[in-house]
């Protein structure tokens, strides 16, 4: 047997459609040359490793990109593999979009008030190829399976296939912005952003998405628009009232940047970020049962309290005026309306240190944050807090607080360059004597916003 039929006989075994098994073959030899010529590494083990990652992605794991002995296979060439694997041909598009870091501004945004994020270095990349039957399946590599809807359905998925109303919340809010949604597709995502860790890979997802959807059908709204559709997708297809700030910083973000929102118009921005500034992140895998009922409930109690305050949002409402109302609010919503209010103060002066040059006031309005979502908007957990409290004690941390919409998640920190891996492990060992699990930590740098890394044009419809 050639080595082109052995390679049949396993993509047919793997799952391939019978007619796509050459094809995916051939496109594996063509790789394995390519990234043995590019790496300098052998073909065999070119070859292994890419029938490894083939094999992992259809028992639905996440390959190990830096595998001892294996070549290093970038973002773009797992996916290209993995597209090549699952549907037999080559993808016309490659987006990429960041997961960020919620840098100040707790709940701020469905307030209308200011809010700070950054990108980071880590994200989703989507490929897509367009299909002439209208039908659109879809695949990842953390689930088994592809999933595939018929021609004009848009059906809310559930269960493992869940992930999926994220493109499909891109392509319900499309016309929504007067733009033509594109019909059939083969779409395939892969992600390096740790789950679960509060970065926002559902914004990611969705920025892929509807970059990958626009350049698919040759359009090129503004990027404030991109943006506007992925948190659409998200309030009324996946039905989180969530407000601007996840979208707007995978949007708009920039290396060595933060991006600053202020989300009633919105309006978009980016502060350099001194030199030196460090990002930690511990994630403690907790996750309160409720996540989403919470979330959706602190948005309730801030609209109700900006009704009692006789605004539209409570970014309209002051210290004064709060202040005057207290005997007639319940003292629920009191604390909740003074954690944002007072929270969009502390990113104005944030904003105000960081063009300033200094980190530690940076840093010391972190802390106050967290100590505000601890006890005014009680989104956060012991967890959280004990990271934080062990945290803004070690050398080199400017201060900490809980990143994202709370319930459990994770614990940012901002540093100088003496904080070491060292010292994070420390606090992560105090974690795990104290809690039982082990924190992930991740030392994480800024990086650029949404882009469209590949597009092979003329596309099927314009
Ligand atoms: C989540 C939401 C954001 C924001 C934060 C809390 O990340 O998606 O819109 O509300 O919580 O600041």
């Amino acid at each position: 047997m050639t080595e082109h039929e052995q390679l049949t006989e396993l993509c047919r075994r793997l799952g391939a459609e019978p007619a796509s098994a050459a094809v995916m073959a051939a496109q594996l030899q063509k790789r394995a040359d390519q990234m043995a010529a590019e790496r300098g590494v052998t073909r065999v083990a070119a070859m292994e490793y890419l029938l490894g990652v083939m094999m992992q992605a259809r028992r639905g794991e996440t390959p190990a990109a830096d595998a001892p002995g294996r070549p290093p296979l970038s973002m773009r060439e797992k996916l290209l593999t993995l597209f090549h694997a699952t549907f037999g041909r080559s993808p016309a598009v490659i987006t990429r979009a960041p997961g960020r870091i919620e840098f100040i501004g707790n709940h701020t945004d469905y307030n209308g008030g200011t809010v700070l994020g950054a990108a980071i270095d880590r994200g989703v990349w989507v490929a897509l190829a367009p299909r002439a039957d209208g039908v659109r399946r879809f695949a990842s590599e953390q689930q088994a399976g592809v999933v595939t809807q018929g021609a004009g359905t848009l059906k809310k998925a559930d269960g493992d296939e869940a992930w999926i109303n994220y493109p499909l919340g891109v392509l319900a809010a499309l016309p929504e912005f007067g733009l033509k949604a594109p019909a059939g597709f083969d779409f395939y995502a892969v992600s390096d952003l740790p789950s679960g860790a509060g970065l926002s890979s559902s914004a990611a997802i969705e920025l892929a998405s509807a970059l990958a959807f626009l350049e698919l059908t040759g359009q090129r709204p503004a990027r404030e628009t991109v943006v506007k559709i992925g948190r659409h997708a998200e309030n009324h297809f996946v039905g989180v009232p969530c407000g601007i700030l996840d979208q707007g910083v995978s949007g708009f973000g920039q290396k060595d940047r933060l991006v600053f929102i202020d989300c009633r118009g919105p309006r978009f921005d980016t502060v350099p970020l001194p030199a030196g500034a460090q990002f930690w992140i511990f994630n403690t895998h907790t996750k309160h049962a409720l996540v989403d009922g919470l979330y959706a409930a602190r948005h309730r109690e801030c609209m109700a309290a900006a009704q009692a305050l006789g605004v539209d949002l409570l970014v309209a409402a002051t210290p004064a005026m709060l202040e005057s109302a207290r005997g007639e609010l319940p003292p629920e919503t009191h604390r909740r309306a003074k954690h944002v209010i007072e929270e969009i103060a502390r990113v104005d002066a944030c904003v105000a240190a960081l063009r300033a040059g200094d980190l530690p006031a940076a840093g010391r309005l972190l802390t106050a944050s967290h100590r505000s979502s601890q006890a005014l908007f009680e989104n956060s957990t012991p967890e959280l807090d004990f990271l934080v409290d062990e945290l803004v004690r070690a050398p080199g941390v400017h201060g900490a607080r809980l990143t994202g919409g709370g319930f459990g998640g994770a614990v940012m920190a901002l540093t100088a360059p003496e904080f070491t891996r060292e010292q994070a492990a420390r606090v992560a060992a105090a974690y795990r004597e104290k809690h039982g699990q082990e924190p992930d930590v991740l030392h994480t740098r800024t990086g650029d916003g949404a882009a469209v890394v590949q597009s092979s044009a003329p596309i099927c419809e314009k």
